[in-house]
C-alpha cells in the first residue's frame, strides 16, 4: 500500500497532527507507490516561524561558512544519487538514466552556486556624491545586497529535485531560509534531497519540506504573511499565485510552446536529431520541449521523413528499462494529451504513426499538415506528441511563434547566422536557440520566460540576485 513518508521541519522528520496522507500514485503501475503527510495550516506556520528565525542567524553566519555547507549537501547529494534516481524513476516515470542525471546535474547545481555566491556576494558598491549636480564630495554611499528572508520554493513534477535545488541553493547561499512545498508526484525524491541537506548540517528550522494538498495548504503557503519571496516553476497555477501574492519578489516560470523554426537552407539531420531530443525526451515532459515545428514548406517531405525515422527507433516502455518513452505522469495528464490528438485527428492532421495509448503509456505521434485551427497547434501537451506546420515564409513562423501567449524558448535552424539573429531577435520569448534544441542549461545561463510562461530570470546568477535586496549605508561628512 506504498511506504509512509514524514516531512521534516525543525530539523527533524515528523507525522502531520492531520494523521491523514497523500498518496503518490506509480504513473507506470497506476498503484499506490509511496504516502506523504498532509500537513495542517498549523504545521504551516510552525516551520514559517522557525524559518523566520533560523533565516536571522544564517544571514550573520559567515558567506565562506554558508559555502562550504553547500559544497557538502552538493557532495552527500552525489553520493545518493542513486536510491533518489529510484525514487524519480517510480514517482515521475522518468527513465533511469536521465534520473541519475538529474541527481548529478543538481550537485554540480548547488556547488556553483555556492561558488557564484562567495564571488558575486562578495562584492559591494562604493559611490560617491559630487557625481549628481550640486552636491560637494561629502556623502559616501556603501552597497550591499542582503538576503530577503523566507524563501518558499515550488518546484514542479518534472524535475522535482533539479527545479528544487535551483531554487534552494540561491537563497541559502544568499542567507535567506527556505520553505519547500514539493509536487505531489516527486515529493519522495524531493524528501531524500532533503535529508542530503539535513546530512550536511544545516541549523535546524532553516530548511523545511512540507507536503500536502494543494486545497489545503496551497493558498495558504503563498498567502502567508511570513513569506517574502516566492520561486515557482509549474503550470497556470503560477498565473493564480502572482494575483494572490503580497507585495513580494516573484520568480515563475509557467510553461512554454517553444518553436522550432526550419528554413530551407537547414541542416536537416540536424534538425531531426533535434526534434527528437527536444520533443520526446521525458516524453515530452519539459517546460522547454520542442513543442511545435514550423518549417518551410520545400524541405518539409524531407524533414517529416527523416524525424518519421528516428521517431520509430525510440524504445517505448517502463522507466525502469531505460525506455526513451516512459509514461505520461498522470491519467488527467494521458486523457488531456489525448484530447489534443483526437481535436486535430478530426480537423485533418496526417498522423505519421498509428496513435496508440495503453494507460498512461502513450507511442510518440508526429502530426503534420497541423492548421492553427487545432487545439494543438496552440496548446501545451506536456507529452510525447508533436505538431508540424509547414509555412511559407519565415514571417508566417516568426507570427506565430509570436501569436502564442507563451513566450519561453524557441530555436531556430539555418546556416545563415545573420538571418538567424534577425529572427532571433524577432521572436518574442526569453531565450532563442540557434541550431540546437530549446534547453534551460547549463544552469548557469539566464533563464526566462516572457508573457504567460513567467516572471523575472533564473539560472544560478540570476537567481542569486533575485533573492537578495540592496543595502545602502550613506556616511555624510561634515
Ligand atoms: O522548467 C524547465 C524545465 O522544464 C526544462 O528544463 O533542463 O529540460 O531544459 P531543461
Amino acid at each position: 500500500d506504498g511506504d509512509v513518508y514524514k516531512y521534516y521541519s525543525d530539523g527533524e522528520w515528523k507525522k502531520s497532527s492531520s494523521g491523514k496522507t497523500v498518496s503518490i500514485i506509480n504513473p507506470t503501475t497506476r498503484k499506490t507507490q509511496y504516502k506523504v503527510q498532509a500537513c495542517s495550516q498549523e504545521e504551516v506556520n510552525k516551520v514559517i516561524d522557525l524559518a523566520k528565525s533560523a533565516q536571522k542567524s544564517w544571514a550573520k553566519t559567515p558567506l565562506w561558512k554558508r559555502a562550504e555547507l553547500l559544497h557538502k549537501a552538493a557532495a552527500i547529494l552525489k553520493e545518493h544519487k542513486a536510491p533518489i534516481a529510484e525514487c524519480l524513476v517510480k514517482e515521475i516515470a522518468k527513465p533511469a538514466k536521465d534520473a541519475v542525471t538529474e541527481v548529478v546535474r543538481s550537485g554540480d547545481l548547488v556547488s556553483y552556486c555556492a561558488e557564484e555566491g562567495v564571488r558575486i556576494l562578495g562584492e559591494g558598491k562604493f559611490l560617491v556624491s559630487d557625481s549628481f549636480p550640486g552636491n560637494e564630495r561629502t556623502k559616501y554611499c556603501l552597497t550591499s545586497k542582503i538576503p530577503l528572508g523566507v524563501i518558499l520554493a515550488i518546484p514542479p513534477f518534472n524535475y522535482p529535485v533539479n527545479l528544487a535545488v535551483s531554487k534552494i541553493a540561491p537563497a541559502l547561499i544568499a542567507g535567506n531560509s527556505i520553505v519547500l512545498k514539493p509536487p505531489t508526484q516527486g515529493a519522495v525524491s524531493a524528501l531524500h534531497m532533503v535529508h542530503c541537506f539535513h546530512l550536511a548540517g544545516f541549523p535546524k528550522g532553516l530548511i523545511s519540506c512540507v507536503t500536502g494538498k494543494g486545497s489545503e495548504i496551497g493558498d495558504f503557503l503563498t498567502m502567508h504573511p511570513g513569506v517574502n519571496c516566492i520561486s515557482f516553476t509549474g503550470g497556470d497555477t503560477g498565473i493564480a499565485i502572482s494575483k494572490k501574492a503580497g507585495m513580494i519578489p516573484l520568480q515563475m516560470e509557467l510553461g512554454g510552446k517553444d518553436a522550432c523554426i526550419v528554413l530551407e537552407d537547414a541542416d536537416l539531420d540536424l534538425v531531426a536529431a533535434n526534434i527528437i531530443k527536444g520533443g520526446f525526451s521525458y516524453s515530452g515532459q519539459r517546460c522547454t520541449a520542442v513543442k511545435v515545428v514550423l518549417v518551410m514548406e520545400s524541405v518539409a517531405d524531407a524533414l517529416v521523413e527523416k524525424v518519421k525515422a528516428k521517431v520509430a527507433k525510440l524504445s517505448v516502455g517502463a522507466p525502469e528499462d531505460d525506455c526513451d518513452i516512459t509514461p505520461v505522469v498522470s491519467e488527467s495528464s494521458a486523457n488531456f494529451i489525448e484530447g489534443l490528438v483526437l481535436d486535430a485527428k478530426e480537423k485533418g492532421a496526417t498522423f505519421c504513426q498509428e496513435y496508440k495509448r495503453e494507460g498512461n503509456l502513450i507511442w510518440p505521434l508526429l502530426l503534420d499538415h497541423v492548421r492553427p485551427d487545432m487545439r494543438i497547434a496552440w496548446e501545451e501537451p506536456f507529452g510525447p506528441v508533436l505538431p508540424v506546420i509547414r509555412i511559407n515564409s519565415v514571417e508566417e513562423g516568426i507570427h506565430h511563434c509570436n501569436a502564442s501567449n507563451f513566450g519561453l524558448q524557441g530555436c531556430v535552424f539555418t546556416k545563415d547566422v545573420n538571418k538567424a539573429i534577425l529572427i532571433s531577435d524577432a521572436m518574442e520569448t526569453g531565450t532563442v536557440q540557434i541550431n540546437s534544441a530549446p534547453a534551460r542549461g547549463p544552469d548557469h545561463f539566464p533563464f526566462q520566460g516572457i508573457k504567460d510562461s513567467g516572471i523575472g530570470s533564473q539560472g544560478i546568477t540570476n537567481s542569486i540576485n533575485m533573492m537578495t535586496k540592496v543595502k545602502t549605508t550613506v556616511i555624510n561628512l561634515p
